[in-house]
């Protein structure tokens, strides 16, 4: 039996849990700083930091009194090493290391996509091997899990990550930080049929591209909104493109998914990152995976949390050799 008290401070979350044994959340807290980014339309690393320092420990103080524990009851103190803002992921780390320290118990470090890979193995029976979809603000990669601590990158995007390719979307149509729920919500009142946006052919069949989706989709609407006789066409306008902008990129991800794990002759999918809480990519699996089993994180496992990293530094602690450059095919980049 193994506790872990886990931190994740990569980003723009304050993220605080206790797990046992990898898969069962004894208590999980964040704390977004949604509101302070919004303002500005996307993060600003030395803010983000400085709100870290602000919420980590009332996010600890919560988790430990939601659990009824003590810091005697835990056996790992865990946290997210990178990547991320390195302002960011400072605080976790140093908070972690520093309880560590005190309570003489080992300093775990987890690498933060490893981390949402294994938000499906939380409250789940998800075992390797399987297929693996992270789709997030900073990432987007195909992944073949072959066990807890081997991963084979199988492709990645080019350019943009498919979220942020939503947050741009939606910060150029004036919609709001972050984007991605904004348009998802938008995408179920529009017409998916009005506009014919283009999905990318990678030179890599595994490979992804969104960038120009993107340019695409704010074409349209430049061109189309000049045209909007008052605010009822033009907030129709708008949930017709969220709509099409969704229907191409949840079809350039989830055709990609299937027909690798087809060829693989892989049994199990499972999609994870901030990406994964989308409506309209649950609903693509819903009706095209009959033939396998399909895992989604707990909406509120989608996006960063330190439930996830509870659970990697259980199933995959980074040693000190590995540390930063696990499994991806080029140096780690932050977002
Ligand atoms: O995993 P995450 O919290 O942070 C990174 O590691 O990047 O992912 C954040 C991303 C943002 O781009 C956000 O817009 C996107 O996930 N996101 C969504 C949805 N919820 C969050 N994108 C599309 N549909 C959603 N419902
Ligand atoms: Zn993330």
């Amino acid at each position: 039996m193994s506790l872990v008290l886990a931190f994740e401070t990569s980003c723009d979350d304050t993220a605080v849990a206790l797990v046992r044994d990898g898969r069962e959340v004894l208590a999980s807290r964040r704390i977004d700083q949604n509101t302070l980014h919004a303002k500005y339309g996307g993060i600003i690393p030395e803010e983000a930091a400085r709100q870290h320092l602000v919420a980590i420990h009332p996010c600890l103080q919560d988790v430990l009194d939601e659990a009824n524990c003590t810091l005697d009851d835990v056996d790992h103190i865990a946290a997210t090493l990178g990547p991320g803002l390195v302002g960011s992921l400072l605080v976790g780390v140093q908070v972690a290391k520093t309880l560590a320290f005190i309570t003489e118990k080992p300093f775990v470090a987890v690498h933060h996509l490893q981390a949402h890979i294994c938000s499906n193995f939380l409250d789940s029976d998800l075992a390797p091997p399987f297929l693996c979809l992270l789709v997030s603000g900073g990432h987007t990669q195909l992944m073949h899990v072959k066990s807890y601590t081997d991963t084979e990158v199988l492709g990645e995007t080019l350019d943009d990550a498919v979220g942020e390719a939503y947050d741009k979307v939606a910060r150029l149509m004036g919609l709001g930080f972050p984007g991605g729920p904004v348009v998802d919500a938008l995408a179920a009142l529009g017409d998916s049929s009005r506009f014919n946006l283009p999905i990318a052919v990678t030179k890599n069949k595994t490979d992804f591209s969104f960038s120009g989706l993107k340019t695409a989709t704010l074409r349209v609407y430049e061109k189309e909104s000049a045209r909007c006789a008052d605010e009822t066409e033009r907030e129709t306008l708008i949930q017709d493109i969220c709509a099409s902008f969704q229907k191409a990129a949840v079809t350039a991800l989830g055709k990609k998914m299937i027909s690798t794990a087809q060829e693989l002759g892989l049994s199990q999918l499972a999609v994870c990152g901030g990406v994964s809480a989308n409506q309209g990519l649950r609903q693509y699996f819903d009706k095209r995976t009959a033939q396998f089993n399909t895992f989604f994180p707990k909406m509120s496992f989608c996006t960063d949390n330190a439930a996830m990293v509870g659970s990697a530094a259980y199933f995959c602690p980074l040693s000190n050799d590995d540390r930063l450059e696990v499994f991806s095919r080029h140096p780690i980049q932050t977002n």
